[in-house]
């Protein structure tokens, strides 16, 4: 009877209608979109790494930022249902995943994002410990991937090891923030660290 409920009341979300409307695949959209808001993560042209890319909003949303000379990469362990155009999707596991394979043609990426989420348990230290190994790892995708002067942003959810993933972030971003936004449940644990400015 929960699930019913929780199902009901994620489909009249705003949110969720919002996106429907906008013909984005996933609510997530609008995360990105108030964390570019605040931050100005992209430019026209850049290449884009997206960690966990499925369905694909993100893609979708990051497409429009950097325009048709833009290079988007996306990752996910889940084929994607969509194939969005001119776009290259790796269907793989990010702890496992060989790095040279997403790089391709080996040149850098100038951002690099993780909506990445563990498939939650209920147990709140073993989701927590989950989440903070998928940030660990797209932490350590960025900091090889990435230009300097590039951008990084990775879900977390708060636990115990959030204030030390933050602040490995603002060791190698000349800043590290987060970000909580509008459309991520206010009942949700999950925080977003952007770090701005790769020090190579
Ligand atoms: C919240 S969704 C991402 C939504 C996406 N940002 C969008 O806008 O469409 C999280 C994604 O992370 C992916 N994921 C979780 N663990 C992963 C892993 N170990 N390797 C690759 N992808 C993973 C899941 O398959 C899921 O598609």
């Amino acid at each position: 009877m929960k699930k019913r409920l929780d199902d009901r009341s994620a489909r009249h979300d705003k949110f969720h209608q919002q996106a429907k409307r906008e013909g984005f695949l996933a609510r997530a959209v609008y995360k990105l979109e108030e964390i570019d808001d605040k931050f100005g993560l992209f430019k026209p042209g850049q290449r884009v790494l997206d960690l966990g890319c499925a369905p694909g909003s993100w893609l979708q949303y990051a497409r429009t930022k950097v325009g048709d000379k833009g290079v988007l990469v996306g990752l996910d362990r889940a084929p994607l249902e969509h194939q969005p155009s001119s776009t290259r999707i790796v269907v793989g596991d990010v702890h496992t995943i060989d790095l040279a394979v997403l790089k391709g043609d080996n040149e850098a990426f100038d951002v690099v994002l993780s909506d990445m989420a563990p498939d939650t348990s209920g147990i709140r230290s073993a989701d927590q410990a989950r989440s903070e190994a998928l940030f660990e790892r797209a932490l350590e995708i960025a900091c090889a991937v990435l230009a300097p002067g590039g951008n990084f942003v990775g879900k977390l959810f708060m636990g115990p090891e959030f204030k030390a993933l933050t602040e490995a972030v603002r060791a190698r971003f000349t800043t590290g923030k987060t970000a909580k936004p509008a459309s991520s449940r206010q009942i949700s644990i999950e925080q977003y660290v952007v770090g701005m400015g790769f020090k190579k």
